[in-house]
């Protein structure tokens, strides 16, 4: 008996890297999985059939349930089909699993607009797109059936966005974008008993790898850097238990969960007047007192894989 019998989930992304690792996690826990995947490059050229139809044969070869799609998550159409053939084929949705991305990483002053265009398209249309109509879908069955239909949306972050990643503005931009969203679509979706939550990967996977280059696996020893270590997080998110949780972020890898503390207020300065700039050096520095000025190093160290 698994813990998603009945259930049906689409991931998108889901035929390689920690994508495949959702896919297959919640084929086991006996959800109807939806396999999207354009099978282009790391950078989001081309396409290709095969992963996603892989991916799809492995579930069904170890039990599961599964079918593939093609379509580009941040193409209205097929953000269309992808939703529709969850329920034609399955007979209902579930859980949506955004996971696909692209990376076209440059410092600001060498990035082209091209550059930045493409990267904000997937992630954050590539997210926007499926979403909607997934919501649209959950509205529409509480219309039907006037009781909350339920509902886990996991959005795909990454500490790149969280905390800034040099040499990645258009990929930090979205991902900021992206923990933001599943902060408005925890409070939009509340009524429909649907919950949204980000996940920031941290894994070894092709995109990783491009940036960092290879990571060091000792045998016999726990490979933390195993892309199917985030699913049982997002996994859990997604069933009954996980349901009262919606709206946070969490850093997942290896053996650990982070609870990421969502922008909050650490210290004002107030006046019952408009601020002459003379008052200001004064009242910055009451601001921050011992706080640094400047932003702290990046959470992990040199060579950590944050770019994916
Ligand atoms: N690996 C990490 O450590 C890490 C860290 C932070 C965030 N992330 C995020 O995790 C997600 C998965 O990344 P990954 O590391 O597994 O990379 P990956 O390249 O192995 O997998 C991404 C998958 O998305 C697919 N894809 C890309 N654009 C698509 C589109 N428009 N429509 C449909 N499918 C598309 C690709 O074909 C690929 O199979 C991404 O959103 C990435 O930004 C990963």
């Amino acid at each position: 008996m698994g813990k998603l019998d009945g259930k049906v989930a689409i991931v998108t992304g889901g035929a390689r890297g920690v994508g495949l690792g959702h896919a297959r996690l919640l084929a086991y826990e006996g959800a109807a999985v939806v396999v999207n995947d354009l099978g282009g490059e790391w950078d989001g050229s081309g396409h290709d059939d095969r992963p996603a139809q892989q991916a799809v044969d492995e579930i069904v070869a170890a039990g599961g349930r599964a079918s593939a799609n093609y379509d580009d998550v941040a193409d209205a159409d097929g953000a269309q089909r992808l939703v529709d053939q969850a329920v034609d084929e399955h007979g209902r949705l579930d859980i949506l699993v955004c996971n696909a991305g692209i990376l076209r990483d440059r410092m600001a002053f060498n990035m082209t607009d091209d550059e930045w265009d493409a990267v904000i398209r997937v992630h954050l249309r590539g997210h926007f797109l499926p979403v909607r109509r997934a919501a649209a879908y959950w509205r529409q069955q509480m219309k039907s059936t006037g009781a909350p239909p339920g509902g886990r949306l996991v959005l795909t972050s990454s500490e790149a966005g969280l905390y800034g990643n040099a040499g990645q503005i258009n990929y930090a931009a979205a991902k900021a974008g992206i923990a933001s969203m599943a902060l408005v679509l925890a409070r939009e979706l509340e009524r429909y008993g649907v919950t949204a939550n980000a996940v920031c990967p941290r894994a070894r996977t092709r995109l990783t790898e491009n940036t960092f280059g290879a990571f060091e696996v000792k045998a016999g020893e726990f490979d933390v850097w195993d892309a199917d270590n985030v699913a049982p997080w997002v996994v859990y998110l997604c069933t009954e238990e996980g349901g009262h949780i919606s709206g946070q972020c969490f850093v997942v890898g290896g053996g650990s969960v982070e609870l990421v503390q969502m922008p909050t207020v650490v210290s004002s300065i107030q006046k019952d007047d408009r601020w002459e700039i003379g008052e200001l050096a004064g009242a910055a520095k009451q601001l921050f007192g011992d706080r640094p000025t400047r932003p702290a190093a990046f959470p992990v160290g040199d060579g950590l894989p944050l770019g994916g």
